[in-house]
């Protein structure tokens, strides 16, 4: 069969390469794709919010399956388009993407369905959210935009004044533009964050292996936040009892609201969570794989993705074995453009990709690159996931950072403590 995978980042990438190891798969296509696509598939120039241009090539190139990245695109109704067309397509339709589309509807979610979650307030203009703040005791709260702002809508406040100010950015000056029309406040959480992914098909949930993403810029958590700095699974903090407590405290409830609302949840749900000392509480879901959680996931996944995928747009997951994952450890190191999350440059030749891969049980992922004139070339801000296997934690990290150092480009550095916090 021949497959799509719409996009061009890390997760993408990750996606594609383990879609072309089914035995079931001729030919895979990635749009846009970037250079390591471009070696491990065959990218397609069109952009990942092209949906008409996507679903053209689609049907002249017999595609058998669609896999949608991005948010962007499902949320745009890029399942839709496709299923429409006679095209299977692998996500949530545009109304299930609201989860992660609009926090307004997610929070009201998970009120409805009692799912553990930060007290919250919506507001629909800036004065109304200035009042509240002013009247309520200064206590640290996040203030969030309520629409898509490539992950930069969330202002995480000290005190009252911070929180005027992020309202004053998200409400006045529309600094996110649309998305934020309608804003929540809530109240800012503390603890340790953990990713659980799974896949559903608004019926069955198969919880994949627990995820740790590192967000903020530099090492120590501190900085900017970014789109992810590194990730690694499995996470100790995750233990058996705790991904139990997940499914039935958070993921359960959720998908059953879901079709409750209408709004059946087919794809990958993921929620973003914290362990507080009052128990989990989840921060936020996404509505498609995590980057660059997808890339150590790819990596410990044994079972063919192409079966759980379709099986998922059939409505038969319970009909799929459980997905079989190496027990072994997988780090995912990010290398970034100088600059990022802020203003970066592009076009810097990348040197060592072939001795990064030759070291033991490491895959080098590709995000922003792209190859001009026969050379690989940075081409965004994060621009690798440089991603390792080990027996242990320490050893997939010790393995993914030997990798590393073997890549050079002006102005390449990524943050040296992925997973030291499973070590802790
Ligand atoms: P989100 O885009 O919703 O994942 O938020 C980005 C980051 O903001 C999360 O990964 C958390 O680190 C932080 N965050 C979001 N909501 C809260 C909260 N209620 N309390 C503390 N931190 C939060
Ligand atoms: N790694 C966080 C995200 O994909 O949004």
């Amino acid at each position: 069969m021949k497959v799509l995978v719409v996009g061009g980042g890390g997760r993408e990438h990750a996606l594609a390469w383990k879609i072309g190891q089914s035995a079931r798969v001729e030919r895979v296509f990635v749009a846009p794709g970037n250079a390591g696509t471009a070696v491990d598939a065959e990218n397609v120039d069109i952009a990942h919010g092209d949906i008409p241009a996507l679903l053209e090539f689609a049907k002249q190139n017999q595609i058998d399956l669609a896999v949608i990245g991005p948010e962007a695109p499902l949320a745009a109704g890029a399942v839709e388009a496709f299923s429409s067309a006679g095209i299977r397509a692998f996500g949530p339709s545009a109304q299930a993407a609201e989860l992660e589309a609009s926090k307004v509807f997610c929070k009201n979610l998970l009120r409805h369905a009692d799912v553990p979650s930060a007290d919250f307030r919506t507001f629909s203009n800036c004065e109304s959210a200035i009042a509240y703040l002013i009247e309520r005791e200064d206590v640290p709260v996040v203030v969030k935009a309520d629409g898509l702002a490539a992950g930069k809508g969330v202002i995480v406040c000290d005190d009252r004044e911070e929180a005027l100010v992020a309202v004053e950015r998200i409400a006045g000056a529309k600094d996110f533009g649309e998305a934020g029309n309608q804003l929540v406040i809530e109240e800012r959480l503390v603890g340790q964050e953990v990713s659980v992914l799974a896949i559903t098909d608004g019926r069955t949930i198969l919880t994949m292996p627990a995820a740790q993403d590192h967000k903020p810029a530099h090492d120590g958590d501190r900085g900017p936040n970014t789109g992810g700095m590194g990730a690694y699974s499995p996470t100790p903090l995750a233990t058996d009892t705790l991904i139990r407590e997940v499914e039935e405290k958070v993921l359960v409830p959720t998908v059953h609201q879901m079709k409750r609302s209408r709004r059946p949840f087919r794809g990958v749900l993921y929620a973003g969570l914290m362990l507080t000392k009052q128990g989990i509480k989840v921060l936020e879901y996404n509505v498609r794989f995590g980057d660059p959680e997808c890339q150590p996931l790819m990596m410990r996944l044994e079972s063919d993705l192409v079966d759980v995928l379709e099986a998922t747009i059939d409505t038969r997951l319970d009909e799929v074995s459980p997905m079989r994952w190496d027990p072994r450890s997988a780090v995912c190191v990010v290398m970034a453009s100088e600059g990022y999350p802020g203003n970066y440059e592009k076009g810097h030749a990348i040197r060592g990709l072939d001795e990064a891969s030759q070291v033991t049980d490491v895959k080098v992922f590709h995000a922003g690159t792209a190859i001009r004139d026969g050379q690989t070339v940075t081409n965004g801000g994060r621009v690798l996931g440089v991603t390792a296997l080990g027996n242990t934690i320490s050893t997939a990290k010790l393995q993914a950072y030997t990798a590393v150092k073997c890549i050079r480009w002006d102005g390449a550095w990524c943050r040296k403590d992925i997973s030291d916090k499973a070590l802790q």
